[in-house]
């Protein structure tokens, strides 16, 4: 960690960041009132529930390294949270991991009914799109690149992908490279597409779009590696929703084919080589090494 990011006040950044994604995603989303109402209640219901908001901010970090702004940045900020509160409401279904609590609350389904948490899924995951469309192109990368990116993350050869691989891994003895796999598309994806969405809304350079790749990509793959760890490790109620799930349902993960040492280790290791990626733009990347930092060490 450089001096720099030491001296970098993230707690400053996620607030100021996070405040300003609500603000975005509450003119962007139909309001309760707006008929039919039970569909704009239940969206706004999970969306503003209190998610941590990562996948905006290394989105909007991600800009700042390239020398970009947040304002150009936060259709695609608010467009990836869509995409990935869509993903918990689904994954929280009981047909999925079958969860009554989520971002310190009870889950979509369990308020609204599960037809109704299905269509709030699916409005999200659409209304991504719509948002998408209204962020700014710009010379090196156009709409059709930035909906194609956002397509692609989301789709069945990626995030929907890792969620089919992972249910059918229930009860498996899976392989490390078989729950890589599983990691690489239902977590690492949309992390990676959302810092490479921050630099494109920058115009980024090719070699600086590389280099959020290298880092999206293996923090991404630390952040689910985390995810399994404080499953095990913490409280329902540190964690805002329901802890020791995994172990519950035989779900495949680092903890359970390693054990939680050599875990640590390994999302310790995918963090210092997020960091290495980022070494080409010379110390103004402070917000993204202050926050994979911060994602390393978190406790929910
Ligand atoms: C939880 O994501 C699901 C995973 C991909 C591991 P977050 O931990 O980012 O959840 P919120 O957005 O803060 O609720
Ligand atoms: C969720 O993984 C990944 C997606 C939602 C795409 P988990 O099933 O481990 O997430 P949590 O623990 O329920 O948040
Ligand atoms: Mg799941
Ligand atoms: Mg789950
Ligand atoms: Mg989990």
């Amino acid at each position: 960690m450089s001096a720099k990011t030491k001296s970098f006040d993230l707690n400053q950044f996620l607030a100021t960041r996070t405040d300003a994604v609500n603000a975005a995603l509450d003119k962007f989303i139909p309001s309760e009132k707006t008929k039919p109402a039970t569909i704009h209640k239940a969206m706004r219901y999970s969306l503003f529930a209190g998610g941590k908001r990562m996948r905006p901010a290394v989105l909007l970090a991600a800009a700042e390294a390239c020398g970009g702004t947040d304002k150009a940045a936060m259709p695609l900020a608010c467009a990836v949270e869509c995409i990935h509160t869509y993903s918990l409401i689904h994954d929280d279904l009981p047909a999925m991991d079958n969860d009554d609590f989520r971002r310190g609350k009870p889950t979509n389904h369990k308020v609204f009914g599960e037809g109704i948490a299905v269509l709030a899924g699916d409005a999200l995951l659409t209304q991504a799109f719509e948002i998408a469309a209204q962020a700014a192109s710009w010379p090196r990368y156009s709409h059709r690149d930035l909906v194609l990116e956002i397509a692609k993350a989301s789709g069945s050869l990626q995030l929907v992908g890792g969620q089919v691989a992972d249910l059918e891994g229930e009860n498996k003895k899976l392989s490390i490279a078989e729950l890589k796999f599983i990691h690489e598309r239902k977590t690492s994806a949309l992390l990676c597409c959302s810092v490479r969405l921050g630099g494109m809304s920058a115009n980024c350079t090719p070699a600086q779009l590389k280099a959020l790749t290298d880092f999206g990509y293996n923090v991404g793959l630390a952040f689910q590696v985390i995810d399994d760890i404080l499953d095990v490790t913490q409280t329902s109620e540190q964690l805002g929703k329901t802890a020791g799930k995994d172990v519950a349902v035989q779900k495949a993960t680092y903890p359970s084919i390693v054990g939680l040492e050599k875990s640590r280790k390994i999302a310790a290791d995918l963090t210092a080589k997020a960091f290495a990626a980022l070494n080409i733009f010379k110390g103004k990347a402070v917000a993204l090494e202050a926050l994979a930092e911060f994602l390393l060490k978190r406790e929910k």
